[in-house]
């Protein structure tokens, strides 16, 4: 029989802890910093409600009705789209692919942190010790391949066993976690111009950059566009209630999206340093912030392990994508399917963990063109695949599957859509029409 959550708020967790990970604790804040502040956070709110919470409704309900892997779901509904599914499982690899080396970099920072070696308060030194380590192949193998490990040893549990039983610990956990270290940051002296930094409303700062950010970022951080709620929601029974669940799950997101900002930036601020954004946030500036708070030691390892429970809540729902596939279309058991995948995303992962190094050597070794293969899988994944693959979710549950149908499947469990009407025009009309340009515009930019 096919695997299904055991309860709501099993179903509720793991889709959160999907959606919960390096996007809301690494990319949020830097984002909101840079591009304008509130203004950011507005568009973002913006695009949550008119493009997001109607995806992710749309996305579930597709799994459900079809109980079907990404693949099968579009399939059995329509076989000229199941191009779609293969989209979303392949893109799924190069995803993981990449998000592994940065899960693997966690790791690491997180035993550093267990083993007191953040002592200095110097940026610089810090900023070399990052360095150090991503010209460490050995080590970064080794890290990476430790945090798939940890990913395979979930999933191969199943869906109940073990991605709902490991949710249903890790994000409770790192709710508390994250609320300590918020009130840790807000209570130090000088925080509040991290706050600031965080909400200060600055309109000039949108243009089309900023635009393209934001929707980037609701698509990146709620996992739409690739078949893991597609998945996860195939997986739900018939009287669980959709409605609730895509307005749950975007609030959990968002909530922690700014809890995040407001538990790296104020502290940041107190001790003069720069919001630098990227990997130099997390991996460089926080280090060296932890050593100048009081009690750093304890508050560094809680941070770290708070970044390592949302990674891993996110790995998990990357790697089910494929191995739902074989399990449902190829009828593989689940034990082998997702060791060999496993192995073969390692694989793929290595060459994106080594192309970082700054040396030489390394970049000589693994570059496409000018960038290089890191920055190829995420902006494949993240500018290409997702935003395509949520404009193709839009056209095909508003035009093919249809609305009706959708709404028949939403109101199954009992419950009355009173927003029907208005879904269905976001869905049909206004979702495909900005997404597609904003999707026509992210290929215009690579192609340049
Ligand atoms: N939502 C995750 C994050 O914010 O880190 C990333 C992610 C997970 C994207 C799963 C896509 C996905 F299918």
């Amino acid at each position: 029989m096919r695997d299904k959550w055991s309860s709501k708020l099993g179903f509720i967790l793991a889709a959160a802890g999907s959606a919960v990970g390096l996007g809301n604790l690494w990319k949020f804040p830097y984002e909101a910093g840079s591009n304008g502040g509130s203004a950011f956070v507005l568009l973002y709110f913006i695009f949550l409600i008119l493009i997001g919470i109607p995806l992710m409704l749309a996305a579930l309900t597709l799994g459900r009705k079809t109980k079907k892997s990404v693949f099968g779901a579009y399939q059995s509904v329509d076989q000229r789209f199941s191009f779609v599914g293969a989209l979303g499982v392949i893109g799924s690899f190069f995803l993981l692919a990449f998000y592994s080396a940065v899960g693997g970099w966690v790791l690491y920072y997180l035993k550093e942190a267990l083993l007191n070696a953040f002592t200095t308060t110097n940026p610089d030194v810090l900023g070399l010790k990052f360095s150090e380590l991503l010209n460490s192949p050995l080590e970064l193998i080794m890290y990476q391949g430790f945090f798939m490990v940890l990913t395979t040893v979930i999933v191969l549990r199943g869906i109940s066993a073990g991605i709902e039983k490991v949710s249903k610990i890790m994000m409770p956990a790192l709710f508390i976690m994250i609320v300590i270290i918020a009130i840790r940051n807000l209570t130090l002296p000088g925080s509040f111009e991290g706050v600031k930094f965080l909400f200060a409303f600055d309109v000039s700062k949108i243009n089309l950059d900023v635009i393209m950010n934001a929707l980037g970022q609701v698509f990146f951080s709620l996992s739409i566009g690739i078949g893991t709620l597609v998945t996860y929601g195939s997986y739900l029974d018939k009287d669980d209630d959709l409605l609730s669940s895509s307005i749950i799950i975007p609030s959990i997101d968002t909530g922690i999206a700014l809890l995040a900002g407001l538990a790296t930036l104020p502290a940041v601020f107190a001790f003069g340093f720069e919001p630098t954004g990227g990997p130099g946030l997390m991996f460089i500036t926080l280090p060296a912030v932890f050593a100048s708070m009081p009690f750093g030691y304890l508050f560094s390892v809680i941070f770290f392990f708070l970044v390592f429970f949302a990674a891993l809540t996110s790995s998990i729902s990357m790697l089910e994508i494929p191995v739902s596939y074989f399990i449902d279309e190829k009828n593989t058991r689940r034990l082998p399917t997702t060791i060999v995948l496993a192995i073969v995303i390692m694989l793929l992962g290595i060459p994106a963990a080594l192309s970082i190094g700054p040396t030489e050597a390394w970049k000589s070794f693994a570059v496409i063109g000018s960038i290089n293969i890191f920055d190829v899988y995420d902006q494949f994944t993240s500018n290409v695949l997702l935003p395509t693959g949520g404009f193709l979710l839009s056209i095909f549950v508003g035009h093919v599957l249809g609305t009706d149908q959708a709404i028949e499947e939403i109101e199954s469990s009992g419950v009355t859509f009173r927003l029907k009407g208005i879904w269905s025009i976001l869905i049909q009309y206004i979702v495909p029409a900005f997404v597609g340009l904003i999707m026509l515009n992210s290929y215009y930019e690579l192609l340049l």
